[in-house]
């Protein structure tokens, strides 16, 4: 081990950023990098990218010229600063951005972080080293254990079991970032889950980009799907919430259904992009199912569980996308009613089949479209969030709030909760009678408990 340096690293993009980006810091922490929390003084600055729309693909370009001062005034005094690109830019441009951003020394795709130290080793060496390759070798097996998560014993956990997609939908840049879909093996996931519960962990999001397509190994050499492994966690003692995020609603199989009436555990909110409306443009999406379908599975989850929040992801201006494709949006959303939702204006993707069709979606056609989305989902949150007043709930407590003395969590539908109670407290489930609603958060008041120990463990 060499001498104490450090790194720091931003993230981009989605949960599995997130996730990547400590088992990066745990690669790094292994050889002698402490992790800093801001980039001037790092000796390593890792920007971990996300390339879904071209706006955050381009934040990595003003980003890297806001390091170039940080990099030449280290150099100034004499000490190499390493800067790293990862993430799906990475995988996406690869060596493409030496050339746009000279000051970055190494590029490094999403599949290869286990070779990270060896990338800013050969790096140093040769001035400019690149790694995109989608290696044979599961690279989860050549991570360290999870240790280095970010807020260290977190009481809410990500944990990727399932990466890459096949489904190709024609805007999306994520089969070509992320590769073809694998699972990790039942027995890998449910001893990470152990380590991640042994750290303080209640809560366990499971991660994949297409998670719902989950089918990984089992003990039993067969294969298991989200569902299977979703009941075998709920086993673990220690761990009482599960959630997994994002699914499609074509891999929505009847087991997973029956899990959210049988699995306490399984919290009853549930991400499940629908992108569109119309069924011209789910076709022309590719998205493989109709709004009769999308209906049809929320009515059947909801049958399955009464209670069950919604959230979605919204594309408006997807080319050919006329006012009537968009009428039929809107009119889904208000069939669905949405607890919390993502709209984003249609971004043409290099190498995707969408960006070539010449019928595009002038900009200001998309900004009005998604302002017009943006008010209906925003009113229906307010709603949603509005009728937990006077309720009382289960809050997850997760953390300090702003204020002293005050503790934020999670309600079952992902509703943050800031509440005064005692640190102890933090990681357990409470009462809370929820007194206001705020537009982040909903504010309550501990429900008959009064003291610590007579909090429920
Ligand atoms: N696997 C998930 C989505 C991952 S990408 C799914 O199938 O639903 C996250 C979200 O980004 C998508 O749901 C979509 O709404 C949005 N998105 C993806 N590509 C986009 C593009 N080219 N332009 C605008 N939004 C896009
Ligand atoms: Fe992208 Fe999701 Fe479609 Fe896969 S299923 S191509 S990740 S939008
Ligand atoms: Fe972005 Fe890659 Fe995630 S493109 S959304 S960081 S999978």
């Amino acid at each position: 081990m060499s001498e104490a340096r450090t790194a720091f690293i931003r993230t981009y993009g989605c949960q599995m950023n997130v996730y990547d980006s400590d088992r990066m810091a745990d690669i790094l922490a292994r050889h002698g990098y402490r992790r800093s929390e801001t980039p001037e003084g790092a000796d390593l600055i890792v920007l971990n990218t996300c390339h879904i729309r071209e706006k955050a693909a381009e934040k990595v370009y003003s980003e890297v010229g806001r390091l170039k001062p940080i990099k030449e005034r280290a150099r100034a005094e004499g000490r190499s600063v390493q800067i790293a690109v990862a993430g799906c830019v990475a995988q996406a441009q690869g060596a493409e951005i030496f050339a746009r951003a000279p000051v970055v020394d190494a590029v490094i795709g999403p599949q290869s972080y286990h070779r990270l130290i060896d990338v800013l080793a050969r790096a140093r060496r040769d001035g400019k080293a690149v790694d995109t390759e989608f290696p044979a070798e599961d690279k989860f097996d050549h991570m360290p254990p999870p240790a280095n998560r970010r807020a260290a014993g977190a009481v809410s956990a990500f944990l990727t079991v399932q990466e890459g997609c096949d489904r190709f939908c024609t805007f999306c840049v994520v089969p070509y970032t992320r590769g073809a879909e694998v699972s990790r093996p039942v027995d890998k996931v449910v001893a990470e889950a152990n380590a991640l519960v042994a750290r303080g962990a209640r809560e366990i999001m499971l991660l994949g980009q297409n998670v719902n397509a989950y089918h990984g190994e089992g003990p039993d050499g067969r294969t298991w799907s989200l569902a299977r492994l979703i009941r075998r966690l709920a086993e673990l003692p220690g761990l009482v919430r599960l959630r997994y995020t994002t699914s499609h609603p074509r891999d929505m199989g009847d087991d997973l259904i029956a899990a959210h009436r049988d699995v306490a555990a399984l919290m009853p909110y549930l991400h499940l992009p629908v992108q569109s409306g119309s069924d011209r443009v789910l076709a022309a999406m590719k998205r493989r199912h109709d709004r009769a379908f999308y209906l049809d599975v929320v009515a059947r989850l909801r049958e399955a569980r009464p209670d069950l929040a919604l959230s979605g992801d919204f594309i408006v201006g997807f080319p050919g996308e006329t006012d009537r494709d968009f009428a039929d949006t809107l009119r889904l959303v208000r069939e669905v009613g949405y607890a919390q939702a993502y709209s984003f204006k249609y971004s043409p993707r290099p190498g995707t089949p969408a960006a070539e069709a010449d019928d595009q979606v002038p900009e200001p056609v998309k900004a009005e479209r998604l302002a017009m989305l943006q008010a209906l989902l925003a009113e229906q949150q307010a709603a949603f969030n509005g009728a937990a007043r006077g309720r009382s709930v289960d809050v997850l407590l997760e953390r300090p709030g702003r204020e002293p003395g005050q503790l934020v969590g999670r309600s079952p539908w992902m509703q943050a909760v800031q509440v005064d109670a005692p640190r102890e407290a933090i990681g357990r489930i409470v009462p809370v009678r929820i007194e206001a609603v705020g537009a982040n958060s909903l504010f309550g008041r501990l429900r008959a408990v009064a003291t610590p120990e007579a909090l429920p463990a």
